[in-house]
């Protein structure tokens, strides 16, 4: 009850995060510290991103190096549980609203495929379909549609075939999926849903409803062709921390009908372009890098609204060097440079007043260019008989080797 007493941010306070809004106080950035208050999740710290490299024996992920991957809970629990050599299981998802991903919406995908192949274990990706249909006002069709143009670009970022299985909710719910819907509303009153998520008595019953459906992957009994006899499997959810309403609404539930609180790890917003107020606006097409981009519009797109911290001429920038807290390029180039040293130079010598905005955009541009090279051969090379064996419901008979 403790954590489902931390309620919505509501539009009195001075940033909103719920999952349909991200939207920063006026002018500022987002607050992550009271994010994590507000919510009732843990910081990620330093010793739990040691623990997971001594259990891996590889080196932390840069998401998780560079604090992208921020708050959590319970996923000390989930390391306790590797550990002892058991297993668990992981659970993301995407909302197809729009054909083309941009770089913001890779991230929890470039993130979970690293959990994946860091722990060897199996993966099940929701594409609720059915959620955008209702908030986003398309037919079931399109929605369908863009699920499975979606599933190319998820498929594109290297999951394994042998751990994976990717549903769409028009296609799954039925049988003991939707079993475990009906047990988990039965326990959720509309006033507390209101409290959650901000519903008004204008929202229609669609969206009303639709948190059991993101709920109950977070069951391995929702899964009986991949975990039949496994009821009591640990579930780890990788996702950005606007989707935390709909765990804590799931993890208040679990106890009361006998299943175990899915663990999360949570991470921070890609910022936009223009700047860090808020996450990427895929209607705003100034706003994003896409993975569709070719190499001129990323050049351009960075050059023309990547926000710098640089002064306003070279004699000011020489002599007091960029403001590091609010430039783009630096902060994109935190998320996607992996060499530490380069990065940990470029800030330096960047901070200083050295190197200029010009230099260090030519540097983005150039592992942005790389980075969306790479994801569209990739998904040139995902064919619809990929999609459909990702699709397919069956078993994973290799899923914890
Ligand atoms: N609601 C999410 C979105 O709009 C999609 C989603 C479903 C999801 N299940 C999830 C995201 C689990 C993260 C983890 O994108």
């Amino acid at each position: 009850m403790a954590e489902i007493e931390n309620q919505r941010q509501g539009s009195e306070e001075d940033q909103v995060i719920t999952p349909w809004e991200v939207a920063a106080k006026e002018g500022g950035k987002i607050d992550y510290d009271k994010l994590i208050d507000k919510f009732g999740c843990q910081r990620l710290d330093e010793t739990l991103v040691r623990r997971v490299e001594r259990l891996t024996s590889l080196p932390a992920h840069v998401f998780l190096r560079r604090g992208v991957f921020f708050a959590h809970r319970d996923f000390n629990e989930i390391l306790d549980v590797y550990e002892r050599g058991e297993k668990f299981y992981l659970y993301t998802g995407r909302g197809p609203s729009s054909e083309a991903l941009h770089l913001g919406h890779l991230i929890p995908f470039m993130f979970t495929k690293y959990l994946q192949d860091a722990f060897k274990v199996p993966l099940v990706i929701q594409l609720t379909d059915d959620e955008k249909c209702m908030w986003k006002n398309l037919s079931v069709e399109e929605s369908q549609r863009l699920a499975r143009e979606n599933a190319k670009d998820i498929i594109a970022c290297g999951f394994d075939i042998t751990r994976t299985f990717i549903f769409s909710d028009f296609d799954f719910v039925g049988g003991e999926f939707y079993k475990n819907m009906v047990r988990v509303a039965k326990c959720v009153t509309f006033n507390k849903v209101v409290g959650i998520f901000g519903f008004t008595n204008e929202d229609h019953i669609g969206k009303i409803s639709f948190p059991p459906v993101q709920a109950v992957p977070s069951f391995p009994t929702s899964f009986p062709h991949l975990f039949s006899g496994k009821d009591n499997l640990r579930c780890l959810i990788p996702c950005a921390i606007d989707q935390d309403p709909y765990f804590r609404m799931t993890r208040d539930v679990a106890p009361r009908i006998g299943y175990q609180k899915p663990a999360l790890i949570e991470s921070s917003f890609f910022p936009a372009l223009q700047g860090e107020t808020g996450k990427m606006n895929a209607s705003d097409p100034t706003s994003a890098i896409y993975v569709t981009d070719s190499a001129k519009e990323i050049k351009n797109k960075v050059n023309k609204y990547a926000f710098s911290g640089g002064r306003d001429t070279i004699e000011l920038h020489r002599k007091y060097g960029a403001d590091l807290e609010v430039d783009i390029p630096i902060k994109y180039l935190g998320f996607f440079l992996e060499d530490d040293v380069e990065l940990e130079h470029t800030r330096k010598e960047y901070g200083a007043g050295r190197m200029l905005t010009g230099e260090v955009k030519k540097r983005l541009i150039e592992v942005l260019s790389a980075l969306v090279e790479r994801h569209r051969k990739a998904r040139d090379a995902v064919t619809d008989e990929m999609v459909d064996v990702f699709m397919a419901r069956r078993p994973l008979p290799h899923m914890f080797d």
